[in-house]
């Protein structure tokens, strides 16, 4: 086994562990706001309230926080995967798009997140490649606001999945359960006479049900696991609940019907109704931002990979 794959199998290993997501805030030497994006945020002590937090000795921002007096943990909201994806991407002025006050120490607490902790530095513990800021909680904040997970390098929403559990356990709620299957770039979609269709079945089902999604993915000769939860919604008209699983193939030799549209090249005209073009696009973007990145500390700057290319 070569020290690569020994890597990328231990950051496997330790994506399997269900976080929630933070974005980690201090004011730096020059006044500005920094943060960055982490799940690596873990509480201490009750008596004194310590957490702690750790970051890439790589990153840009790590001397300003090293250096730093104090720092806050802005636990998100399952709404803020948007805010995750800012603040871990290189963009220069991440607090250009999210509203923030001071609270106890001044450094930034976002706007709507789930929890807070405004804490000052108790410790800086240098560990391998990372550094350790150890806080003590100065001051917090909690709201009934469902947080966001992360797993597997993929986004969880746990209210999207109970909502989904009641629908389909529902039997007067007419629901429709489909899936973005993605290849490298590129989404499957199915041709219907003028229209193009994501793959959509009554029930979620298994791959012997030939009537369900897990069942028609398996026909359609898509090898997929659907396990992510990307989308519900209620179709106004119809009443009828529509719950998107999202899921990524690496060989698609076997695809007997329907075929895998670049993102560029999508017709989204084609798509069967406005709610369908909505999602398809919001899934892009996130897709672009690297927001379904798997992020498990390593040795490189930007640590961040889509998963597709884990399963190489
Ligand atoms: C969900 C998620 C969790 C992350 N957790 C951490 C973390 O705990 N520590 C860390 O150093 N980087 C983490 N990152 C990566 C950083 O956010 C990213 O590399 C950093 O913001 C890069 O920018 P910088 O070099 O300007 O700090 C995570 C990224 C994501 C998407």
């Amino acid at each position: 086994m070569s020290q690569a794959l020994d890597i990328r199998e231990f950051r496997q290993t330790l994506g399997a562990f269900l976080t929630g997501v933070t974005v980690v805030t201090t004011i730096n030497e020059q006044g500005e706001p920094i943060g960055f994006t982490a799940n690596s945020f873990t509480s201490v002590s009750l008596d004194p309230p310590l957490v702690l937090v750790c970051l890439a000795k790589t990153s840009g921002n790590c001397a300003s926080f090293a250096n730093s007096k104090s720092y806050a943990i802005n636990i998100l909201a399952e709404n803020q995967q948007h805010v995750s994806g800012t603040f871990a991407s290189p963009i220069a002025d991440r607090f250009a798009t999210v509203g923030w006050c001071k609270q106890h120490t001044g450094s930034p607490i976002i706007d709507d997140v789930a929890a807070w902790l405004d804490c000052s530095m108790h410790e800086v513990v240098d560990a391998g490649d990372h550094l350790i800021f150890i806080g003590q909680v100065m001051a917090f904040g909690n709201t009934t606001q469902a947080p966001l997970g992360y797993l597997r390098g993929n986004y969880v929403r746990f209210a999207l999945e109970q909502e989904a559990a009641v629908a389909m356990e529902n039997p007067d709620q007419e629901t429709s359960v489909g899936a973005i299957v993605e290849q490298n770039g590129a989404v499957f979609l199915i041709e219907k006479g003028e229209k193009l269709h994501l793959p959509q079945a009554a029930r979620l089902g298994n791959e012997l049900d030939d009537l369900s999604l897990l069942g028609k993915l398996n026909k359609l000769g898509l090898h997929t696991d659907v396990n992510y939860l990307f989308a519900v919604y209620e179709n106004k008209k119809s009443k009828e609940l529509s719950i998107y699983y999202r899921g990524q193939v690496a060989d698609s030799s076997q695809v007997k019907q329907g075929r895998f549209y670049v993102f560029e090249e999508i017709p989204f005209e084609k798509l069967p109704d406005e709610a369908t073009q909505i999602m398809l696009k919001r899934y892009i973007d996130e897709r672009e931002q690297d927001a379904f990145g798997i992020y498990v500390g390593d040795e490189r700057k930007g640590a961040i990979e889509p998963l597709a290319k884990l399963g190489d």
